[in-house]
């Protein structure tokens, strides 16, 4: 059963789905990625950078679930989330089909340890990311707590491929020009963000890992910073499984320690959803 657009008649016949949420934009960014809006259920309430479990009805009727982050900051009156398209995806392959009008499950429990309550006070935080591990810094990057709590907030973003960067590199430009955090910060809150993009298969300004560019020192040269340290700096993660692994290893080897909600420390790992 294909979930069906909330036409008149169709909402007529269809039962509303449990957790039903209406979809109000999409935007596909490549031919693997893309990001949608869906309403916000009245009641549900998250702090930014955490997730929540969406999908659509199976083909076996089941609802088909998957974690996804919440792209969007926890003041906005919709939700929005990022994904990639995998053609042989369980979910993806189905939902990279939704349009304006249709409706999607939403299970309204959010979770998830990218959250500031899971860090101690600090003077930097570090946003890294690869492909899809943007979405919770989306949120994040659209915080007023973000810029409440920190000097300075390095955002890295490593893709594979140029036109990977878009919806990032779009939305940190966006927010650099909002004038709601403008208000709310001050003026100066666009000068503590930091984007700093890679790819690693095609040319761009600049080419790598992002784990190559910290252990080998190229990120600190580019950004004028003298290294990262427990006592200032405070880092989340999210991407792949191997690189949640590999950058885990380097902070710790700086002296950060992995926290969490219920003990706070120097940073925080999530694994983006893929597939
Ligand atoms: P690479 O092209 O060298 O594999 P993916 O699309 O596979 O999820 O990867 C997204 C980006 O994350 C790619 O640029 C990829 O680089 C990079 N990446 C994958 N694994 C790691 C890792 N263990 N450490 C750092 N970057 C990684």
């Amino acid at each position: 059963t294909e979930l069906r657009p909330v036409t008149e008649a169709a909402a007529v016949k269809v039962p509303t789905l449990p957790d039903a949420q209406t979809v109000t934009h999409v935007r596909h960014w490549t031919d693997r990625l893309f990001s949608f809006r869906v309403t916000r259920p009245a009641s549900l309430r998250f702090r930014s950078g955490e997730f929540v479990m969406i999908g659509l009805l199976g083909d076996n009727g089941k609802p088909l679930l998957r974690a996804y982050s919440i792209a969007s900051p926890s003041w906005d009156e919709e939700l929005e989330f990022y994904s990639i398209k995998v053609q042989d995806g369980p979910l993806t392959s189905k939902l990279q089909h939704i349009e304006p009008g249709d409706q999607i499950i939403l299970r309204p429990k959010p979770v998830g340890t990218l959250v500031h309550d899971a860090l101690l006070p600090g003077k930097r935080i570090w946003f890294f990311a690869t492909g899809t591990g943007f979405a919770p810094f989306a949120s994040l990057l659209r915080e007023p707590q973000t810029y409440e709590d920190y000097d300075e907030v390095i955002i890295t973003h490593t893709c594979r491929e140029v036109a990977e960067l878009d919806y990032g590199r779009q939305l940190v430009d966006a927010i650099r020009q909002d004038e709601m955090l403008a208000e709310l910060i001050g003026a100066g809150f666009a000068d503590k963000i930091r984007y700093y993009p890679t790819t690693t298969r095609e040319e761009s300004p600049r080419m790598g890992r992002i784990t190559e560019l910290l252990q080998d020192g190229t990120v600190f040269r580019d950004l004028g910073i003298d290294g990262i340290r427990p006592k200032t700096d405070r880092a989340m993660v999210c991407g792949s499984l191997a690189f949640n692994h590999d950058i885990k290893a380097i902070l710790e080897g700086f002296g950060l320690r992995e926290g969490a909600n219920s003990d706070p420390r120097e940073f925080v790992v999530e694994k983006a959803f893929v597939g």
